[in-house]
């Protein structure tokens, strides 16, 4: 019942998430339809203005204004650096395309060769950007006074977007709009969005931002001049003013002029308010009321020519540009040739903060260090995406694969019982959130790609998968509790009263709090009374102190027949306590379920937020969360440790699952245009691999060395030692009984002597038999009053020590015959006597 009220908290939560991420609409104003209207007015006189004009009627030094929000004088933008601006991209240009330049500005050319530039420059460039010299930084305050907005802006302090620094980088999304190019045969223009994704590398917390673009692009050259637009400065209107000569001014204002009467119309024609088509802010929200002011920016792009690359990744002979493109975007199977990437150079201006910055790379540095912005086409990298999702799609059916076989092997509750259920746990999460994210991504990448959900499907069968394991492990393991909490209450003599059956139930609820409380002290059997508890309490540390002597161990049960009296009270009641102890993991579990999709949930909506924070905030978030999700293994070296056991986990497991959950963390710290852009980090990879890497070293060792090898005496609960160190004393009474003695009576060392003649006392060794598997076991013994071993044998010993297992009731068996014998059943094959965990 529990487990049912489950996927409706998760559906809740995940439509909490949808309400609470989707952009919010909002009031704006009073009397919004009027408002409307003036919006749509002011903009068609603006259109006029842009239909009206020439070149040369916005020339700040001949003190000549247009108005147009941020053209007009009382604006106070900074545009004396705009023709500064204006020759430096010129200069660019040239730096790019050569002597042809002049050709393309004037619209003249003598030949009619083309430049091998993309047509379609949908895609993405990334570099980085260094500041200017031609800055000319204006404080806030000055320009908020100038336009009379200083009542409303006056606490807000500086803009948003202020680039500060000296460099950062600077990544752009381009799209050539669909249906928006000059309507001629050649397309000579066509329009251009972009969303800018800038971080400033000097700002507090290596700040960025995020905001969009819209402009024109001149296919034939590559060019393209893009502006932002808002309440503060219609910079779409006063783009043809923006353009480098007399020639691309007549053709984007043509361009223009047809657009921009296009999208006006739309807006009329829609129900809903739309306040800015060209809206720079990302998410859509009106600007104005709710986003802070922010500095605007006007960027000249230049596309470097594509070069067809040899073998050796030197340029070639010139390419067929058109029918290349054509291919990329509309594959016929052709080869398609090798070429370089997509490059851009930009010069870009701030006309209210005055900032100017350019892409850095030659010739101002040397090629080495930065190569302006480089990127690929969106066919290209979909493609890139498509190959990076088909090998994250191969790791997930190897984790599959990986757990099916250890939950396989791990069929019986014994083995059930070793392995760490916050080991599992932890994958669980982990890949519950890797299904999480899969179906958010399309949201992020832009693009809704048919595997990323095929992928999604794999990542929750493991899931489910994996929750299933974690139900079986929780069963066992509270069972095994229940079972050790009733032990302890009648082991402890005075007060196993009614009472403190109950006790079981409250104590599993802490379990799930980090602190793993299931690994108790565990008396290695159900009836023993105290005298034997503390017997094999002693028995792990190899001191030659004889324990209490035989006769009170065997005779123990028949013994404490007045306290024996009372732990038959809880041993009775099973019936009655049955009930609450038969629900009460149920419950459990359903809790358990909760939480885990709680806690998924919760980790994913803050991560969610931490995507738009500070890059170093950002940053230190995923390093932590990739730090804590990779510690997968510490909970299960901590079980082994208070459990003192071992042979938890299979090792192709182990390697494997280490192997394939850091693939797709090393992918995203990696390599450098991964499909959601994050910023590459060797060395924290590589401090995420060691941690790991030392994880899997500390399980190795506890398998050759024993758990505790690097544990303190005492640090752990005690716990039952099945590779004691056999010791000869007089009494005997640390040393295996063989399997052929008649009764357990006679356990002592001269019968045992009498029963084993083959024994060779002179090497050290005894021999057993080994009821499994009735062969013969030879063990090392130190021989009484031999005193320690030397340094050398003790280290051999510690080896020779894990080839046969002491039992509790002193059986002696091969390592692999009980620990074969164990998964099935924790009896002793000899007695029947119940056998603590391995
Ligand atoms: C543009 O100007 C011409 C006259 O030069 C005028 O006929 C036309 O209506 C104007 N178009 C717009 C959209 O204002
Ligand atoms: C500029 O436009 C505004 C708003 O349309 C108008 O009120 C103002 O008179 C215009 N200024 C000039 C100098 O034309
Ligand atoms: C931009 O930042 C600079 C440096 O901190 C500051 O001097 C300037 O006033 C800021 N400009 C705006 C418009 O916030
Ligand atoms: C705002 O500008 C006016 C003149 O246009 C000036 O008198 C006033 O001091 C300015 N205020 C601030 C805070 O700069
Ligand atoms: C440019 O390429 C993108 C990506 O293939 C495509 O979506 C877009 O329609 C193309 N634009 C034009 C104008 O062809
Ligand atoms: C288109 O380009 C061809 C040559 O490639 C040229 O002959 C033609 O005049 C151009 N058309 C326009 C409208 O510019
Ligand atoms: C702008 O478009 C109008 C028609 O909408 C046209 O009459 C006018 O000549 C165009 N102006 C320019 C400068 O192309
Ligand atoms: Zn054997
Ligand atoms: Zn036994």
């Amino acid at each position: 019942m529990e487990v049912r009220r489950d996927p409706r908290q998760f559906l809740f939560f995940i439509i909490l998430i949808i309400l609470i991420n989707s952009p919010e609409s909002h009031n704006p104003g009073f009397n919004p339809r009027s408002r409307y209207d003036e919006v749509i007015e002011r903009e068609w006189e603006q259109l006029d203005i842009l239909n009206r004009t020439r070149w040369g009627d916005f020339d700040t030094k001949e003190n000549k204004w247009l108005n147009i929000t941020g053209l007009r004088k009382q604006d106070a933008f900074t545009w004396d650096v705009l023709g500064n601006v204006k020759s430096r991209a010129r200069e660019r240009m040239r730096g790019v395309l050569g002597e042809r330049t002049q050709g393309w500005l004037d619209g003249k050319h003598e030949d009619e060769r083309k430049e091998t530039v993309y047509r379609n420059i949908s895609g993405f460039v990334q570099g980085e950007w260094v500041l200017s010299p031609l800055s000319r930084t204006r404080p806030a305050l000055d320009l908020l006074n100038a336009t009379g907005h200083i009542h409303e802006f006056a606490q807000l302090g500086d803009f948003d977007r202020n680039l500060t620094g000296t460099h950062g980088m600077v990544r752009l999304h381009l799209t050539e709009v669909d249906g928006r190019q000059r309507t001629d045969e050649n397309r000579t223009m066509s329009e251009l969005k972009a969303k800018v994704v800038i971080g400033d590398a000097e700002s507090w917390g290596d700040n960025w931002w995020e905001f969009n673009l819209n402009g024109v692009h001149f296919p034939e050259f590559g060019g393209a001049v893009l502006t932002t637009t808002s309440e503060r400065f219609s910079g779409i209107f006063a783009l043809p003013h923006l353009q480098l000569s007399p020639h691309l001014y007549l053709s984007s204002q043509e361009l223009l002029n047809r657009t921009i009467h296009q999208t006006i119309q739309n807006q009329l024609d829609r129900p809903f308010p739309v306040w800015n088509p060209w809206s720079s802010t990302v998410e859509d929200a009106a600007e104005g009321i709710m986003a802070t002011t922010h500095c605007e920016l006007i960027l000249f792009l230049q596309e470097a020519p594509v070069q067809l690359l040899d073998r050796h990744g030197q340029p070639a002979n010139q390419p067929d540009l058109e029918w290349l493109e054509q291919e990329i975007r509309f594959p016929t199977g052709a080869n398609v040739p090798l070429h370089s990437q997509m490059s851009m150079d930009m010069v870009g201006f701030s006309p209210d903060c005055g900032f100017v910055i350019e892409s850095k790379g030659p010739p101002d540095f040397p090629p080495s260090e930065a190569m302006h912005l480089v990127g690929l086409k969106t066919e290209e990298f979909n493609d890139d995406a498509k190959r990076s999702i088909l090998a994250f799609a191969v790791t997930l059916a190897f984790q599959l694969m990986f757990i099916i076989r250890q939950a396989k092997e791990a069929a019986t509750p014994s083995t059930r019982n070793r392995i760490s259920f916050y080991t599992i746990a932890i994958m669980a999460l982990g890949d519950g959130f890797m299904f999480l994210a899969l179906v958010f991504l399309h949201l992020f990448l832009g693009t809704s790609q048919l595997q990323l959900f095929t992928i999604a499907f794999l990542a929750l069968f493991s899931v489910v998968l994996e929750l299933r394991f974690l139900m079986d492990i929780w069963t066992v393991q509270a069972t095994e509790q229940m079972r050790q909490d009733r032990q302890q209450a009648s082991a402890t003599p005075p007060s196993p009263q009614p009472p403190s059956t109950p006790s079981p139930s409250p104590q599993p609820p802490s379990t799930p709090s980090p602190t793993p409380a299931p690994p108790r002290a565990p008396p290695p059997s159900q009836n023993d009374a105290p005298p034997l508890a503390t017997a094999t309490a002693t028995q792990p540390q190899p001191t030659p102190t004889p324990p209490p002597p035989p006769p009170p161990v065997i005779i123990t049960p028949d013994q404490d027949d007045p306290a024996d009296n009372e732990p038959l009270l809880p041993t009775t009641n099973p019936p009655a306590a049955a009930t609450p102890t038969e629900i009460s993991p149920r419950a459990e579990l359903g809790a358990l379920y909760s939480r885990y999709c709680f806690l998924l949930i919760v980790t994913f909506f803050i991560t969610l937020q931490f995507t738009t924070m500070r890059s170093t905030a950002r940053a230190f978030y995923f390093n932590t969360l990739s730090f804590l999700y990779l510690s997968f293994w510490l909970p299960q070296i901590y079980r082994n440790i208070m459990r003192n056991c071992r042979k938890a986990l299979r090792w192709d497991f182990v390697l494997g699952q280490s192997a394939v959950r850091l693939v797709p963390i090393a992918y995203f710290y990696a390599v450098e245009s991964n499909v959601l852009f994050s910023r590459t980090d060797l060395q924290g990879l590589a401090v995420l691999v060691g941690w790991v890497w030392c994880q899997i070293v500390v399980l190795a060792a506890q398998e050759v060395l024993g758990s505790r090898f690097f544990v303190r005496e005492g640090w752990a609960p005690p716990a039952y030692d099945y590779h004691p160190v056999l010791r000869e004393d007089e009494e005997g009474a640390t040393m295996p009984i063989g399997s052929s003695s008649p009764s357990p009576i006679s356990a002592s060392g001269e019968s045992e002597s009498a029963l084993h003649p083959g024994e060779s006392r002179a090497k050290g060794k005894k021999l057993f038999d080994c009821s499994i598997c009735a062969t013969d076991l030879e063990v090392p013994v130190i021989p009484a009053g031999g005193g320690g071993p030397d340094v050398q044998g003790l280290g051999a010993l510690t080896l020779q020590r894990r080839a046969y297992m002491v039992t509790p009731c002193r059986h002696i068996f091969h390592s692999a015959c009980l620990e074969g014998w164990m998964r099935y059943r924790l009896q002793c094959p000899n007695c029947r006597e119940v056998l603590p965990p391995l």
